[in-house]
């Protein structure tokens, strides 16, 4: 049985959830994979293009194996990244604090190559905030990941579970804990990292560890946002590396236009989100030069 957004059991929505997760699953199997991963395995070259189904076979993957990793990388690497890219880009462009301050960072950057690298993204302490607290305030995957307590049952915090119980956890009350993130939890407010970050420095040269442990606490709260342990996102590092690029390269050269200020998009949730209509318009900025 699912749990809805109380935490309390629904029991209507779980049939809903297995259908549209079948009906998505029936489309990427006999639509695309099979046919895709069938083409390339029947053919005497399938290594040739480069891509990553090329790389699968370059490792001697079975036709069998290659369709099922292709599987979870499509479900598990596209739809979160792109609700991540999504939602943080909302939240940036209809606020003309943060978009301002973002600009005034890109444009101080020395930026000279095409597209930004992912090490110099990682020096820009404003983009850095932006991409943290996009995810704090839409963690792209909603569902409690639950996972199954062993044989020999667990113990946390004193309390105990015994086996086969299952634990989960709700990433959006997570990342929208006031007594962490303060009274204005459910704000896109950046500076919140950097005032933490601030006050770590600052109370650290008065020997205090406090703020900093608080900071701790408040990256990884957010970080829990991709799993944990040998659970956790394979692509983590990859998602981050597309936070780092996107927005940056997107709002130098564009300003964005939500076209329907009153209902931005359609936003529907069944452990992952799917939106439609989120309609953007894209002006060239003629006086940056890129
Ligand atoms: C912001 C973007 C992303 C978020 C929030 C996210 C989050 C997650 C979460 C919560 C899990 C499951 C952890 C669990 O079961 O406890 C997961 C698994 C996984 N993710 Fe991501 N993910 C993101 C992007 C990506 C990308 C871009 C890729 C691939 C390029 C990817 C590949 C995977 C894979 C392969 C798994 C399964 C790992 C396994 O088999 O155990 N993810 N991700």
């Amino acid at each position: 049985m699912a749990a809805g957004y109380s935490g309390r059991e629904v029991n209507a929505l779980e049939p809903r959830v297995d259908k549209n997760i079948q009906e998505l699953i029936r489309l990427l199997d006999t639509k695309i994979v099979d046919q895709i991963v069938e083409e390339r395995y029947s053919s005497n070259n399938k290594i040739h293009s480069g891509d990553i189904l090329s790389s699968f076979a370059a490792y001697s993957m079975t036709g069998k194996e290659a369709k099922s990793e292709i599987m979870v990388q499509i479900m598990a690497g596209s739809n979160t990244i792109a609700t991540a890219i999504r939602a943080t880009l909302l939240h940036i462009i209809t606020n003309p604090v943060v978009l301002r301050k973002l600009r005034s960072e890109i444009a101080t950057a020395g930026l000279t190559a095409d597209i930004i690298s992912n090490t110099q993204a990682r020096t820009l302490p404003y983009l850095q905030a932006v991409i943290k607290e996009g995810l704090r305030i839409h963690p792209p995957v909603s569902s409690l990941s639950v996972k199954e307590v062993p044989k020999t049952g667990d113990t946390f915090k004193g309390m105990y579970f015994p086996p086969g119980t299952k634990l989960g956890i709700s990433m959006w009350a997570l990342t929208r804990n006031r007594d962490l993130f303060g009274e204005d939890a459910d704000e896109f407010r950046p500076e919140r990292w950097i005032e933490a970050k601030n006050a770590a420095d600052e109370e650290e040269k008065k020997g205090d560890s406090e703020a900093r442990a608080k900071l701790k606490e408040m990256e990884f709260s957010v970080d829990l946002i991709f799993g944990h342990g040998k659970w956790g996102c394979l692509g983590k590092n990859i998602a981050l590396m597309e936070l780092n690029k996107v927005f940056l390269e997107l709002l130098r050269r564009y300003d964005f236009v939500v076209l329907n200020p009153m209902k931005p998009w359609d936003s529907k949730h069944s452990g992952v989100f799917s939106q439609k209509d989120f309609w953007l318009k894209a002006y060239k900025r003629e006086d940056v030069s890129v």
